[in-house]
Protein backbone atom coordinates (compact mmCIF):
# COMPACT_ATOMS: atom_id res chain seq x y z
CA UNK A 1 0.00 0.00 0.00
CA UNK A 2 1.57 3.38 -1.05
CA UNK A 3 -0.67 6.48 0.56
CA UNK A 4 0.90 9.48 -0.47
CA UNK A 5 0.33 12.20 2.80
CA UNK A 6 -2.12 13.95 3.48
CA UNK A 7 -5.54 11.95 3.67
CA UNK A 8 -8.82 13.18 3.42
CA UNK A 9 -11.72 10.82 4.04
CA UNK A 10 -15.53 11.13 4.78
CA UNK A 11 -17.72 8.66 6.23
CA UNK A 12 -21.12 9.24 5.45
CA UNK A 13 -22.80 6.92 8.47
CA UNK A 14 -26.13 5.90 7.48
CA UNK A 15 -26.87 9.11 5.37
CA UNK A 16 -26.85 9.42 1.70
CA UNK A 17 -28.59 6.87 -0.65
CA UNK A 18 -27.97 5.59 -4.19
CA UNK A 19 -29.34 8.54 -5.86
CA UNK A 20 -28.02 10.84 -3.28
CA UNK A 21 -24.40 9.21 -3.73
CA UNK A 22 -24.61 9.15 -7.54
CA UNK A 23 -25.13 12.99 -7.43
CA UNK A 24 -22.39 13.60 -5.01
CA UNK A 25 -19.43 14.20 -7.19
CA UNK A 26 -20.82 16.59 -9.64
CA UNK A 27 -20.98 19.33 -6.34
CA UNK A 28 -16.78 18.04 -5.60
CA UNK A 29 -13.92 20.78 -6.50
CA UNK A 30 -10.99 18.74 -6.34
CA UNK A 31 -8.50 20.57 -8.98
CA UNK A 32 -5.07 19.21 -10.65
CA UNK A 33 -3.37 20.53 -8.09
CA UNK A 34 -5.05 18.85 -5.30
CA UNK A 35 -2.47 16.13 -3.61
CA UNK A 36 -4.35 14.70 -0.89
CA UNK A 37 -5.20 10.94 -1.27
CA UNK A 38 -9.46 11.21 -0.85
CA UNK A 39 -11.29 8.26 0.62
CA UNK A 40 -14.62 8.07 0.72
CA UNK A 41 -17.02 5.56 2.97
CA UNK A 42 -20.60 5.70 1.98
CA UNK A 43 -23.44 3.35 2.44
CA UNK A 44 -22.37 -0.12 1.64
CA UNK A 45 -26.30 0.51 -0.65
CA UNK A 46 -24.63 3.42 -1.99
CA UNK A 47 -21.18 2.53 -2.90
CA UNK A 48 -22.51 1.70 -6.53
CA UNK A 49 -24.38 5.06 -7.09
CA UNK A 50 -21.17 6.90 -5.78
CA UNK A 51 -19.22 5.01 -8.06
CA UNK A 52 -21.33 5.50 -11.32
CA UNK A 53 -21.71 9.13 -10.28
CA UNK A 54 -17.45 9.58 -9.86
CA UNK A 55 -17.28 7.98 -13.03
CA UNK A 56 -19.40 10.17 -14.93
CA UNK A 57 -17.65 13.45 -13.34
CA UNK A 58 -13.82 12.04 -14.41
CA UNK A 59 -12.94 11.72 -10.74
CA UNK A 60 -12.72 7.61 -10.59
CA UNK A 61 -9.45 7.95 -10.04
CA UNK A 62 -9.28 11.12 -7.72
CA UNK A 63 -11.54 9.21 -5.14
CA UNK A 64 -11.59 5.47 -3.79
CA UNK A 65 -14.04 4.13 -1.94
CA UNK A 66 -14.73 2.22 1.17
CA UNK A 67 -17.42 0.25 3.21
CA UNK A 68 -17.86 1.24 6.90
CA UNK A 69 -17.62 -2.06 8.39
CA UNK A 70 -17.92 -5.82 7.25
CA UNK A 71 -18.25 -9.28 9.06
CA UNK A 72 -15.11 -11.10 9.84
CA UNK A 73 -16.48 -13.95 8.04
CA UNK A 74 -16.34 -14.30 3.99
CA UNK A 75 -19.67 -15.83 3.92
CA UNK A 76 -22.65 -17.22 5.61
CA UNK A 77 -25.36 -17.17 7.39
CA UNK A 78 -25.56 -13.61 9.33
CA UNK A 79 -28.46 -12.10 8.23
CA UNK A 80 -27.65 -8.42 7.83
CA UNK A 81 -24.22 -8.76 7.13
CA UNK A 82 -21.67 -7.65 3.86
CA UNK A 83 -18.20 -9.01 3.90
CA UNK A 84 -14.68 -7.84 2.73
CA UNK A 85 -14.88 -9.89 -0.89
CA UNK A 86 -18.28 -8.59 -1.49
CA UNK A 87 -17.21 -5.10 -0.86
CA UNK A 88 -13.85 -5.70 -2.77
CA UNK A 89 -16.10 -6.80 -5.81
CA UNK A 90 -18.20 -3.71 -5.30
CA UNK A 91 -15.30 -1.71 -5.39
CA UNK A 92 -13.88 -1.01 -2.32
CA UNK A 93 -10.48 -0.78 -1.27
CA UNK A 94 -10.53 0.18 2.00
CA UNK A 95 -12.66 -0.90 5.24
CA UNK A 96 -13.53 1.05 8.28
CA UNK A 97 -12.84 -1.26 11.30
CA UNK A 98 -13.73 -0.33 15.05
CA UNK A 99 -15.10 3.15 14.45
CA UNK A 100 -16.38 4.07 17.90
CA UNK A 101 -20.05 4.22 17.08
CA UNK A 102 -19.28 0.01 16.02
CA UNK A 103 -17.36 0.23 19.48
CA UNK A 104 -19.84 2.05 21.77
CA UNK A 105 -23.53 1.77 19.98
CA UNK A 106 -23.35 -1.72 18.65
CA UNK A 107 -21.02 -3.11 21.42
CA UNK A 108 -17.72 -4.61 19.46
CA UNK A 109 -14.71 -5.55 21.25
CA UNK A 110 -10.64 -5.27 20.80
CA UNK A 111 -11.22 -9.15 19.68
CA UNK A 112 -13.60 -8.30 16.87
CA UNK A 113 -11.42 -5.68 15.67
CA UNK A 114 -8.93 -8.11 15.54
CA UNK A 115 -10.82 -10.59 13.71
CA UNK A 116 -12.52 -7.76 10.97
CA UNK A 117 -8.59 -6.26 10.65
CA UNK A 118 -7.61 -10.19 9.36
CA UNK A 119 -10.84 -10.71 7.17
CA UNK A 120 -9.78 -7.06 5.44
CA UNK A 121 -6.96 -7.91 4.84
CA UNK A 122 -7.23 -11.47 3.70
CA UNK A 123 -9.72 -9.91 0.83
CA UNK A 124 -6.53 -7.76 -0.03
CA UNK A 125 -8.17 -4.31 1.08
CA UNK A 126 -6.43 -1.83 3.69
CA UNK A 127 -7.83 -1.56 6.73
CA UNK A 128 -8.80 1.74 8.00
CA UNK A 129 -8.33 1.20 12.19
CA UNK A 130 -10.39 3.80 14.57
CA UNK A 131 -9.31 4.07 18.25
CA UNK A 132 -9.81 6.86 20.46
CA UNK A 133 -10.40 7.38 24.30
CA UNK A 134 -13.99 8.42 26.00
CA UNK A 135 -14.48 11.73 28.05
CA UNK A 136 -13.72 10.33 31.55
CA UNK A 137 -11.06 8.40 30.17
CA UNK A 138 -10.02 11.57 29.16
CA UNK A 139 -10.24 13.41 32.35
CA UNK A 140 -9.05 10.09 34.04
CA UNK A 141 -5.45 10.40 32.07
CA UNK A 142 -5.71 7.06 30.67
CA UNK A 143 -5.70 8.18 26.56
CA UNK A 144 -2.46 6.68 26.46
CA UNK A 145 -3.39 3.13 27.77
CA UNK A 146 -6.71 3.32 25.83
CA UNK A 147 -5.53 3.94 22.55
CA UNK A 148 -2.26 1.66 22.84
CA UNK A 149 -4.67 -0.83 23.87
CA UNK A 150 -6.72 -0.71 21.04
CA UNK A 151 -3.89 -0.71 18.52
CA UNK A 152 -2.37 -3.82 20.71
CA UNK A 153 -5.64 -5.54 19.96
CA UNK A 154 -4.83 -5.81 16.65
CA UNK A 155 -0.96 -6.21 16.03
CA UNK A 156 -0.27 -9.61 17.14
CA UNK A 157 -2.68 -10.83 14.15
CA UNK A 158 -0.60 -13.47 11.70
CA UNK A 159 -1.95 -11.09 8.75
CA UNK A 160 -0.44 -8.08 10.14
CA UNK A 161 2.56 -9.68 10.91
CA UNK A 162 3.30 -11.02 7.15
CA UNK A 163 2.42 -7.92 5.62
CA UNK A 164 4.33 -6.52 7.84
CA UNK A 165 7.41 -8.77 6.61
CA UNK A 166 6.79 -7.93 3.39
CA UNK A 167 7.73 -4.23 4.37
CA UNK A 168 3.76 -2.65 3.63
CA UNK A 169 2.29 -0.35 5.87
CA UNK A 170 -1.16 -2.89 7.02
CA UNK A 171 -3.27 -0.47 7.97
CA UNK A 172 -4.23 3.24 8.55
CA UNK A 173 -4.65 4.54 11.98
CA UNK A 174 -7.50 7.11 12.61
CA UNK A 175 -7.11 8.58 16.47
CA UNK A 176 -10.58 9.92 17.07
CA UNK A 177 -11.72 10.69 20.48
CA UNK A 178 -14.72 9.16 21.29
CA UNK A 179 -16.42 12.78 23.23
CA UNK A 180 -15.29 14.92 19.88
CA UNK A 181 -17.12 13.09 17.56
CA UNK A 182 -20.69 14.52 16.26
CA UNK A 183 -20.15 16.99 19.41
CA UNK A 184 -19.03 20.08 17.54
CA UNK A 185 -16.28 19.68 19.72
CA UNK A 186 -12.51 19.45 18.17
CA UNK A 187 -9.52 18.01 19.75
CA UNK A 188 -6.69 21.07 20.02
CA UNK A 189 -3.88 20.42 17.53
CA UNK A 190 -1.51 20.12 20.41
CA UNK A 191 -3.86 17.37 22.03
CA UNK A 192 -4.21 15.72 18.43
CA UNK A 193 -0.38 15.58 17.90
CA UNK A 194 0.22 14.24 21.61
CA UNK A 195 -1.77 11.32 20.89
CA UNK A 196 -0.77 10.71 17.86
CA UNK A 197 3.11 10.66 18.76
CA UNK A 198 2.01 7.91 21.02
CA UNK A 199 0.62 6.20 18.35
CA UNK A 200 3.51 6.73 16.05
CA UNK A 201 6.24 5.81 18.49
CA UNK A 202 4.53 2.50 19.58
CA UNK A 203 4.33 1.60 15.68
CA UNK A 204 7.72 2.15 15.42
CA UNK A 205 9.05 -0.02 18.51
CA UNK A 206 5.60 -2.80 17.49
CA UNK A 207 6.51 -2.93 13.33
CA UNK A 208 9.85 -1.32 12.62
CA UNK A 209 11.14 2.18 11.87
CA UNK A 210 10.35 1.94 8.38
CA UNK A 211 6.89 0.37 8.62
CA UNK A 212 6.11 2.15 11.77
CA UNK A 213 6.57 5.71 10.11
CA UNK A 214 4.85 4.71 7.17
CA UNK A 215 1.38 4.09 8.68
CA UNK A 216 -0.69 7.80 8.40
CA UNK A 217 -2.36 8.26 11.31
CA UNK A 218 -6.02 10.63 10.89
CA UNK A 219 -7.64 12.84 13.21
CA UNK A 220 -11.07 12.21 13.43
CA UNK A 221 -13.92 14.15 15.62
CA UNK A 222 -15.89 17.73 14.66
CA UNK A 223 -13.40 18.39 11.57
CA UNK A 224 -14.94 21.12 9.89
CA UNK A 225 -13.82 22.77 6.32
CA UNK A 226 -12.46 25.71 9.31
CA UNK A 227 -10.53 23.41 11.52
CA UNK A 228 -8.68 21.11 9.18
CA UNK A 229 -6.11 23.11 8.21
CA UNK A 230 -4.66 23.59 11.12
CA UNK A 231 -4.94 19.97 12.42
CA UNK A 232 -3.36 18.86 9.61
CA UNK A 233 -0.72 21.02 9.71
CA UNK A 234 0.26 19.55 13.37
CA UNK A 235 3.17 17.30 13.87
CA UNK A 236 1.99 13.94 12.95
CA UNK A 237 -1.48 14.46 11.73
CA UNK A 238 -1.45 12.68 8.27
CA UNK A 239 -4.93 13.65 7.30
CA UNK A 240 -8.70 13.61 8.76
CA UNK A 241 -11.67 11.36 9.07
CA UNK A 242 -14.90 13.76 8.40
CA UNK A 243 -18.35 12.83 9.13
CA UNK A 244 -20.66 15.77 9.48
CA UNK A 245 -19.02 17.87 7.40
CA UNK A 246 -18.30 15.22 4.37
CA UNK A 247 -22.02 15.45 3.92
CA UNK A 248 -22.03 18.33 1.83
CA UNK A 249 -19.51 18.40 -1.23
CA UNK A 250 -19.16 21.64 -1.37
CA UNK A 251 -17.44 21.64 2.65
CA UNK A 252 -15.47 18.00 2.00
CA UNK A 253 -13.91 19.58 -1.31
CA UNK A 254 -12.62 23.06 0.71
CA UNK A 255 -11.54 20.04 3.33
CA UNK A 256 -9.32 18.55 0.88
CA UNK A 257 -8.11 21.74 -0.73
CA UNK A 258 -6.89 22.34 3.01
CA UNK A 259 -4.42 19.35 3.07
P1 LIG B 1 -17.76 13.92 12.90
O1 LIG B 1 -17.51 12.32 12.80
O2 LIG B 1 -16.78 14.55 11.92
O3 LIG B 1 -19.18 14.11 12.50
O4 LIG B 1 -17.44 14.31 14.29
C1 LIG B 1 -16.21 11.79 12.67
C2 LIG B 1 -16.28 10.29 12.57
O5 LIG B 1 -17.13 9.68 13.24
O6 LIG B 1 -15.50 9.66 11.81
Amino acid sequence: MTVPRKVVAGNWKMNHGPEEAREFPLGLNIGDNVTAHVLLFPPALALAGLRAGLESAGLAQRVHLGVQNVHAEDSGAFTGEISAPMAAAAGARYVLVGHSERRHVFGETDGDTLQKVAAVLRSGLTPVLCVGEKLGEREADRVEEVILRQLDAVLGSDTIRSKVASGDAPFLLAYEPVWAIGTGRTATPDDASAAHQALRNHLVERLGSSVGRAVPILYGGSVKPDNAGELMEAPEVDGVLVGGASLDPDGFSRIIQAA
